[in-house]
């Protein structure tokens, strides 16, 4: 049988309750769809502060390095703060070590009685149907940084530069290009920036648009360009007009990405891929798997946080670095019936971020058992 070497990285919070779960529901779906996995967790973030002095130690690294996948919880909390050595240093660390250029993450499509759970009308957000693709590499997150001198009488000034070129332009768009190309007709591209100010999304205006014609247009893939104050506005408005790829370099997209879990009604339930190649299956793509929500310190340890965002994350791991398909269909599957459980007589099972009453360990369950059924 096939075997895969995936490293966990539970992190801090409610990262190792949610984790837990997913790695239920991996295990499950490897020993029906007939692979083997070798699962190892290891320390990273606030907790690795704690035992390492470093929120990215070597020995994850090396964990790391011998993976086929990493499947991630969150990282950071009030214990750490915003101090010299921060959790979320050892993520943008990770991405940076591991090229991972390419957040992708989609707006999980509200499933008919979740639509009634969506702070926006149901008319507003009935048919949404977007996928954030979001630069992780490079720009704000990662220019040289100048901290502010803080003791008082010193100016103060604090500096983060943006940087983008040609060639990181480019390979986002063909990622993106990529994932369009996976429907039929292909998704339209949404490209967001701010080029009537910054001359980095004048650059990327022009690349997007460049790439685009010269590689994917044949192919009837097109793209238009939004700004990101009003397409801020339109996610919350009239969120089917993105419907398609939303395209974005790293900060914007971070910011986007949290507006657009709005939609189907909790952060808690969107997942997401970080990856460093297409995952057309012809080269290897390393991937970083994570829920796009944080630590939730203020829910963390009571075993209530929604497990949904990460069960779907461990699903596009099977996806995009494993190649098992039939896995990540049944566990998307079984999240959607398991959420849509009255259609078919039983009772949904959700988390109090939903308005339930159910604690982490009954939406693993409840997936599981629904995974049994599937496959
Ligand atoms: P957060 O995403 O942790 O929480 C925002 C709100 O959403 C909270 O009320 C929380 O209880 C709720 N929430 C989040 N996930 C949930 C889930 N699965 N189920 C139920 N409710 C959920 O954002 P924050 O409070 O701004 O950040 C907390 C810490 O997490 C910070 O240190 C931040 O840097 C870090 N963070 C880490 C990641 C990551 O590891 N990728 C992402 C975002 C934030
Ligand atoms: C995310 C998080 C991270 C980011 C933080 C924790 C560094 O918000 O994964 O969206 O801003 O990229
Ligand atoms: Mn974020």
């Amino acid at each position: 049988a096939k075997s895969y070497n995936i490293v966990v990285l539970p992190g801090d919070g409610i990262g190792p309750e949610v984790t837990g779960e997913a790695v239920r529901v991996l295990q499950l779906a490897a020993d029906k769809c007939g692979f083997e996995l070798k699962l190892s967790s290891h320390d990273f973030g606030g907790i690795a502060i704690d035992n390492h002095g470093k929120p990215l130690p070597d020995s994850t690294i090396a964990a790391c390095e011998a993976s086929d996948a990493m499947l991630l919880g969150a990282v950071g909390g009030p214990k750490w703060g915003v101090g010299k050595v921060r959790p979320e240093q050892g993520l943008l660390a990770l991405r940076v070590h591991f090229d991972l250029y390419a957040n992708v993450r989609p707006a999980l499509f509200p499933s008919k009685s979740l639509l009634s759970l969506s702070p926006l009308k149901e008319s507003v957000a009935e048919g949404t149907d977007l996928i954030v693709v979001r630069e992780l590499v490079k720009g704000l997150y990662i220019g040289e940084k100048t901290e502010a001198d803080l003791t008082p009488g010193a100016a103060g000034e604090a500096a983060d530069v943006m940087r983008y070129n040609r060639a990181d332009v480019e390979r986002i768009t063909r990622l993106a290009a990529f994932l369009a190309l996976q429907s039929s007709p292909p998704k339209k591209l949404h490209s967001i920036d701010k080029a009537n100010v910054l001359a980095c999304s004048r650059l990327w205006r022009h690349v997007v648009q460049e790439t685009v014609d010269r590689e994917f247009a044949a192919q009837g893939v097109e793209v238009d360009h939004q700004l990101v104050d009003s397409a801020a506005m339109v996610i919350v408005s009239n969120p089917r007009k993105l419907n398609g790829i939303v395209l974005t370099e790293n900060m914007f997209g971070d910011i986007l990405s949290d507006e657009s879990s709005v939609i189907p009604g909790a952060l808690g339930l969107l997942p997401s891929a970080s990856l460093s190649g297409l995952p057309d299956g012809k080269q290897k793509c390393r991937g970083l798997y994570e829920p796009i929500h944080g630590s939730a310190p203020d829910i963390a340890g009571q075993g209530i946080a929604n497990p949904v965002g990460t069960i779907l994350s461990a699903a596009m791991l099977c996806r995009y670095s494993l190649g098992e398909t039939r896995a990540a269909d049944a566990i998307e599957a079984a999240v959607r019936q398991m959420l849509d459980a009255r259609a078919d007589g039983g009772d949904e099972v959700r988390t109090r971020d939903l308005h339930g009453q159910a604690g982490s360990k009954d939406v693993g369950d409840a997936v599981c058992a629904r995974l049994e059924k599937l496959l």
